[in-house]
């Protein structure tokens, strides 16, 4: 037998295996009561757990206690008081057993230590420019000690933190200080606890010497709450925006959800070394610097609303996520999508609700449709994973929001504040399943979701085919539509979905229809807009009453995340470009017509034909500038022409990304050339003395002004060079001097050269500075592109050991440079793969995430597909990979 195994695999490591969802069985241990002592030291933190853990009365009886635990040295285990000698356990690679356990509760002391100074994984305990600070989510906390490290294991947390007071002035975890005072040798200690049990995965500390800046809030019941940020010295005064948004957030989710906080203090700590963007520790949010820190000289309009979106999200998770928290990972989209939910409708009530939902149906379209369509496909509650961290993806944010999004508009607000209520309630202190959310919902409505569930277990983006049938005779309009949805991997069968489609009829003057449907009873005053449901393959709705030819307007606010067809063709899109009552498909409107435009030029010019001007597409452009009453930001997103990625996406097969490149600039500077003055005009109009604000408004016309640049600058001339250059000297605010080499950086002139020594003056060694200089170079189309990201590899400010350096060159290389990323001869994808087989061993997270950057390979044509077979075949082959890598690389190319 053993000849037979050794025969079969030789050399290779075993596969690492999937954890499945239906294998889901409960904790056999509950822990009630958790006692950290940490003695901090750069090399050997000693860590020393006590935890009181008893027989799960829900599960099957054990004479073992199986904790998690890796890349620690374990020192000693005792139970009850004695010391275990080493028969009594077996210790792993990843899990610590203790034998012969009797079923009653124990008291268990287990003393191990780790070296955060070596850890570049930044998980477990690390250290980001001195500091020490800790990422739990997903598995972090069996980096630090040996435990059940499963979110359905909820305990009470106090811990005892000592260093030395001179490294180490700050001490920090969850929930409340309770103790601190000197010690011998300069060190000291503070000893924090947190009332409310949670998983170990929102246990946090943080150690070092920080500026913290402090503020208060009094919340609805008239609790005072300390607010403290925590950056490194120097940055405080970069802090102003993220405290507002924090009082904003608090004050939000009490009038808007009822939701009050719950501790005496809560706090935030702003690293520079981070794997993602935030995260929501009890009481003790840590975040990427690069979303707190921001001055109107160092960050863009885009970084401020960054900044204030996700405070929110990370705040209002203090209720979605940590006090009703997830039984498994699976249940990720149950905390995630629900929270961006959350900070989306937060976003929109502080600022333009229109624009903030265009932008995220833009964000919806630029990341999770391409994984809906590519080999990385997965339902928004997967089924199974090899690493959890693989799925913080957009399907389970973004589509999980949209799901959040669609339930709401299915039972309406009313019933849905009563279903969230009532989750809240109901799940509070538990840890629970997207079955209890829906069932929730389901009480408060009265509705029966079941097929509605279905979007949580089935992967794909729904393809609807709309159309429209007037009759004269009868004043009646048909509206038909159909749903199909495309195997996904692993998913061959897909069901009919119960999707919500908003709609209205315009008539020929541009004003909304009355609507009529028959079958409900709508005598008195008709709606001109209402939302029919799709639940079958194929539905028609009739509308009575019509008296003239309407223009249908489907798919209003984007009432579900699906890919739409009708049958209205240019004439209807132009008219709701400029006609349709609702921002959203009005806005939806020009982008389809764009796209249809832009395939159709990109399929002349391949077949050397003449391509189109797009002459009415400039002149609904034209009308579009030329009206005052519009929002200005609402303005800036009408002109913005689908970017390449997308229409790759569109075109679906055997696409040649320098066609898609050249098709985008012909029609940009054939459409700059018929709106030239105009928008130069405008320009100047938009230009301001006022002092910078981050509001909205503001924000909004430099949004406009810097659309018009963009646009005029398609024209490439010497003009668009010297305004670019201008703007870039002149600006009194990063987000123009952002924009200005934005333009610049495609250009191959002397400008661009100028401007960007000058900017990297400017930067004096500030990372998050350099980050936007590395980006903006990244993004350049120029056809060196590829060698100049090579080359900045090699800068001395460049390190593969920081995750928003790594992501702002090849991140955005990568995600952001469809034309040089993809290029025909395979440079693009061999880049990256290197990149990601020498990040792998330092941060196998960030690593495994900047490989799914080439998702999206398979729409392209045959020579770049095998390129990319290639480059990823070579990483496989190449040598042990992570298995955060390994899954990824696998799913890839399957
Ligand atoms: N839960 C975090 C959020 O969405 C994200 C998160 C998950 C994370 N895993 C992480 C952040 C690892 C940093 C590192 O708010
Ligand atoms: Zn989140």
């Amino acid at each position: 037998m053993s000849a037979l195994t050794e025969g079969t695999s030789p050399a290779m490591p075993p596969a690492p295996s999937p954890v499945h969802l239906a294998d889901y069985t409960p904790p056999p241990w509950l822990v009630d009561i958790v006692t950290l002592d940490v003695q901090l030291a750069p090399t050997a933190t000693r860590v020393t757990a006590k935890t009181k853990l008893k027989p799960n009365p829900e599960a099957a009886a054990t004479t073992s206690i199986g904790l998690d635990g890796e890349r620690m040295q374990l020192i000693s285990v005792s139970l009850d008081g004695q010391l275990l000698g080493c028969d009594a356990y077996t210790v792993s690679e990843s899990k610590l057993t203790l034998h012969d356990v009797t079923a009653e509760p124990h008291e268990l002391v287990i003393e191990s230590e780790c070296d955060p100074q070596a850890n570049t994984s930044l998980t477990g305990l690390y250290r980001s420019n001195g500091v020490y600070c800790t990422q739990c989510e997903a598995e972090g906390f069996r980096r630090i000690t040996y435990f059940p490290d499963r979110p359905d294991v909820l305990a009470i947390y106090t811990v005892r933190l000592e260093a030395d007071k001179t490294e180490c002035p700050i001490l920090l975890a969850n929930g409340n200080q309770v103790a601190q005072g000197d010690l011998a040798d300069g060190r000291h200690f503070a000893e924090w606890h947190d009332p409310h049990p949670k998983p170990a995965y929102l246990f946090a500390m943080v150690a070092g010497d920080l500026d913290c800046v402090s503020d208060s809030f009094t919340t609805m019941s008239g609790r005072d709450v300390a607010l403290g940020i925590y950056v490194e010295h120097g940055k405080a005064d970069r802090t102003a925006y993220a405290m507002d948004s924090l009082k904003r957030s608090m004050r939000w989710d009490e009038e808007v959800f009822g939701r009050e906080y719950d501790l005496d203090v809560f706090n935030i700590v702003a690293v520079s070394d981070f794997n993602m963007g935030a995260m929501e520790n009890k009481g003790l949010n840590v975040f990427n610097d690069k979303y707190i820190l921001v001055r109107p000289d160092t960050a863009t309009d885009a970084d401020y609303a960054n900044v204030e979106a996700i405070i929110a999200h990370e705040y209002f998770h203090n209720w979605s996520g940590n006090r009703v928290t997830c039984r498994d990972w699976f249940q990720l989209c149950l905390k995630e999508g629900l929270t961006v939910f959350r900070d989306q409708e937060f976003s929109s009530d502080m600022r333009s609700r229109p624009v903030k939902r265009i932008a995220d149906v833009k964000t919806l379209r630029a990341h999770q449709y391409p994984e809906d369509a590519g080999p990385l496909a997965h339902p928004v509650r997967p089924s199974s994973y090899i690493e959890i961290n693989n799925f913080y993806t957009a399907t389970v944010y973004e589509k999980g929001a949209e799901v959040v999004r669609m339930l709401k508009t299915l039972i309406g607000p009313d019933a849905f504040r009563n279903g969230m209520d009532a989750y809240f309630e109901k799940n509070d202190g538990r840890a629970a399943t997207v079955e209890d959310f829906i069932s929730a919902m389901e009480d408060a409505s009265g509705r029966d979701l079941a097929q509605f569930k279905r979007w949580y277990d089935q992967a794909g983006t729904p393809e609807l085919v709309v159309s429209g049938k007037y009759s004269p005779i009868d004043e009646t309009f048909d509206l038909t539509v159909a749903q199909s949805t495309a195997p996904t991997p692993g998913q061959s069968a897909k069901a009919p979905l119960h999707i919500p489609l908003a709609m209205g009829l315009i008539g020929k003057d541009g004003t909304s229809l009355p609507l009529h449907l028959s079958d409900t009873n709508t005598d008195g005053d008709a709606e001109t807009q209402t939302v029919v449901e799709l639940t079958g393959y194929e539905q028609t709705f009739t509308f009575e009453k019509v008296t003239s030819p309407p223009v249908l307007s489907v798919l209003r606010g984007f009432s579900a995340p699906v890919k739409l067809t009708t049958n209205g063709g240019d004439k209807d899109w132009l008219f709701r470009m400029a006609h349709d009552p609702d921002p959203c498909a009005r806005w939806e409107a020009g982008q389809t017509y764009a796209r249809e435009l832009l395939v159709n030029i990109t399929r002349a010019m391949s077949a050397g034909d003449r391509p189109r001007r797009g002459t009415r597409y400039a002149d609904a452009l034209r009308h579009v500038l030329e009206d005052d009453s519009l929002e200005p930001a609402f303005a800036a997103m009408m002109l913005d022409l689908p970017g390449e990625a997308e229409l790759a996406q569109h075109i679906g097969q055997n696409v040649d990304a320098d066609a898609v490149h050249n098709a985008r600039k012909h029609l940009q500077s054939a459409v700059a050339d018929q709106l030239g003055d105009l928008l130069l005009d405008r320009y100047s109009q938009l230009q301001s003395n006022a002092a910078y604000s981050p509001d909205a408004d503001q924000a909004g016309r430099r949004a406009l002004k810097n659309a018009c640049l963009r646009l005029y600058a398609g024209l490439g001339n010497e003009n668009s060079a010297r305004i670019a250059a201008v703007q870039f000297s002149s600006a009194n605010n990063m987000t123009d001097m952002e924009a200005a080499l934005a333009t610049l950086t495609h250009m191959q002139r002397e400008e661009r050269q100028t401007a960007f020594d000058a900017f990297y003056e400017r930067a004096a060694g500030d990372p998050l500075l350099l980050d936007k200089w590395f980006s903006l170079q990244a993004m350049s189309s120029r056809t060196d592109t590829r060698q100049a990201v090579e080359a900045l590899m090699d800068h001395s400010d460049f390190s593969m050991k920081r995750p928003n350096t790594v992501r702002s060159l090849i991140g955005v290389f990568a995600g952001s440079n469809p034309v040089r990323f993809h290029a025909g001869d395979g440079s693009g994808y061999r880049l990256l793969t290197q990149v990601v087989r020498d990040l792998d061993p330092i941060n196998p997270q960030v690593a495994a995430r900047l490989l799914g950057t080439l998702k999206s390979w398979r729409v392209y044509d045959d020579a770049r597909k095998s390129e990319a077979v290639r480059s990823v075949g070579d990483l496989l082959d190449g040598g042990k990979l992570s298995e955060d890598v390994y899954e990824i690389a696998t799913r890839m190319i399957a």
